[in-house]
C-alpha cells in the first residue's frame, strides 16, 4: 500500500559502470520510459557515486556516465518529462546518505547479498563505501520522498532495506517523514539471464561477451549471440508449465515477450511446438528491431556530450528544488543547528 499524504513520484538509477545490457532495459529502462506516462513525477539518475564503490577510471566514468544519459535518452525517457540527472551533482543524495549511515545497522547490511556476491571472500579489501552501498540508495529515493521505484529483481532486498531505513527513522524520531517505498518489480523479464547460462543473471560484470547482449551491439552482434544462445534439444511448449526446469528456454520467451509487449502465455501460443531453430531467428529479428534504432540513437546523441551535459545539467537544477527543502526539513527533525 502506498502512502497518500505523498505525491506520486517514481526515483530510478544505474550504475555508468561500464555498458547497459538488456538485463538494464528490459528489467529497468522500459518499464522508466512507460512510467512517465503514468500519473507520477519520475526522475532517473546516473548513479556515479555508487559506482565509485568499486575503482573506476575517472575518464571511463565521465565517458560511461554520458553514454548512459544518451541511452536512458534514446530509450524514450524524456528530459522534458523526466528529471534526468548524475548522482553526483545533486549533493542532497550524499548528505541524506550520510545520516541513513547513522540508522542503518552494522547487520542489516552484513544480510545484503548483493555485497557477499560482490565482496566474495575479500570482505577485508573491498571498499567501505560497497558495504554502506544500500544506505546511499535509500538516500537516493527518500530524499525525493519517491513513492515508487522500478527496478530488476536483483534490486528487491535493497529496496526492502529503505523501508526499513524509513520506518526506522520515522520512530526513533517520532515523525512520519519518510514514505514507506513500493518497490515496482513488474513484466515478463525482471530477471534476464545470461545468454550462456540459464541460473546465471546477464551481468555486465560477465567476463563472457557472448552471455549477454549490450546495448551498443549491432544488428550481427545480436544476431549472433542469440544464434549461439544455451537452449536444449526440446521444442518450445505451448504452456508456461512447459517451461519448468528448462531455465534457458524461459528466458529466451521471457525476452521474446518483454521485447514484444506480450504476456509469456501469449507467445507460446504462437510459438508452442518450435524448434529453437525456427524460435531463435524470430526473436534475433524482434530484438534487432527493437534495440538497433536506440543504438544508432545512443550514437548520434554521443556525438554532441555537451548537450548531455545541459541536460544534466538543468535536470540537477529541477531535483534540487525537490531535494533540497526535504534534506532542510531531514536535518531539522535530526537536530542540525542552521
Ligand atoms: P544496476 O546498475 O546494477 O542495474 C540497473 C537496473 O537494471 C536492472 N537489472 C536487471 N533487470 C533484469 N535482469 C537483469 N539481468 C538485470 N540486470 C540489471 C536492475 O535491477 C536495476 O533496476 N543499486 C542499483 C542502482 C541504484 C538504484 C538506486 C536503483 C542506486 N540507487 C535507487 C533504484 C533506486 C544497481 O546497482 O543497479
Amino acid at each position: 500500500m502506498s502512502d497518500t499524504k505523498f505525491t506520486p513520484r517514481v526515483f530510478s538509477g544505474i550504475q555508468p559502470s561500464g555498458g547497459l545490457t538488456l538485463g538494464n532495459y528490459l528489467g529497468a529502462i522500459k518499464r522508466f520510459v512507460s512510467m512517465q506516462d503514468e500519473d507520477f513525477e519520475t526522475v532517473y539518475c546516473m548513479v556515479d557515486l555508487h559506482a565509485i564503490t568499486v575503482w573506476q577510471d575517472p575518464k571511463a566514468l565521465a565517458h560511461n556516465t554520458r553514454e548512459l544519459a544518451a541511452g536512458f535518452i534514446a530509450s524514450g525517457i524524456s528530459p522534458e518529462k523526466s528529471i534526468l540527472i548524475n548522482q553526483s551533482q545533486v549533493p542532497e543524495h550524499a548528505q541524506l546518505g550520510w545520516i541513513f549511515n547513522c540508522v542503518a545497522r552494522m547487520g542489516w547490511m552484513g544480510r545484503m547479498t548483493q555485497f557477499k556476491d560482490k565482496a566474495g571472500k575479500n570482505t577485508e579489501n573491498v571498499s567501505l563505501g560497497l558495504f554502506g552501498y544500500p544506505a546511499l540508495m535509500a538516500a537516493d529515493i527518500l530524499v525525493y520522498h519517491a513513492t515508487h521505484v522500478p527496478v530488476g529483481e536483483d534490486q528487491k532486498q535493497h529496496l526492502e532495506l529503505t523501508r526499513d531505513i524509513a520506518a526506522k527513522f520515522n520512530h526513533d524520531y517520532g515523525v512520519d517523514f519518510f514514505p514507506i517505498t513500493e518497490p515496482v518489480i513488474e513484466g515478463a523479464a525482471t530477471r534476464v539471464m545470461s545468454l550462456r547460462d540459464g541460473s546465471k543473471k546477464m551481468s555486465k560484470s560477465d567476463p563472457s561477451d557472448a552471455s549477454r547482449i549490450n546495448m551498443t551491439d549491432d544488428a550481427d552482434a545480436i544476431a549472433k549471440k542469440i544464434r549461439k544462445a544455451k537452449t536444449d534439444p526440446d521444442a518450445l511448449p505451448s504452456e508456461v508449465e512447459g517451461l519448468e526446469d528448462r531455465p534457458e528456454a524461459r528466458n529466451l520467451v521471457n525476452i521474446y515477450a518483454a521485447l514484444n509487449e506480450q504476456s509469456v502465455e501469449d507467445v507460446l501460443r504462437e510459438v508452442g511446438g518450435q524448434q529453437f531453430g525456427t524460435f531463435k531467428p524470430l526473436l534475433a529479428e524482434l530484438a534487432v528491431s527493437k534495440l538497433a534504432p536506440i543504438s544508432t540513437e545512443m550514437a548520434r546523441l554521443m556525438d554532441d556530450p555537451a548537450e548531455i551535459d545541459r541536460i544534466l545539467a538543468r535536470g540537477a537544477a529541477q531535483a534540487r528544488e525537490i531535494t533540497a527543502p526535504i534534506l532542510r526539513k531531514t536535518y531539522e527533525i535530526v537536530g542540525m543547528v542552521s
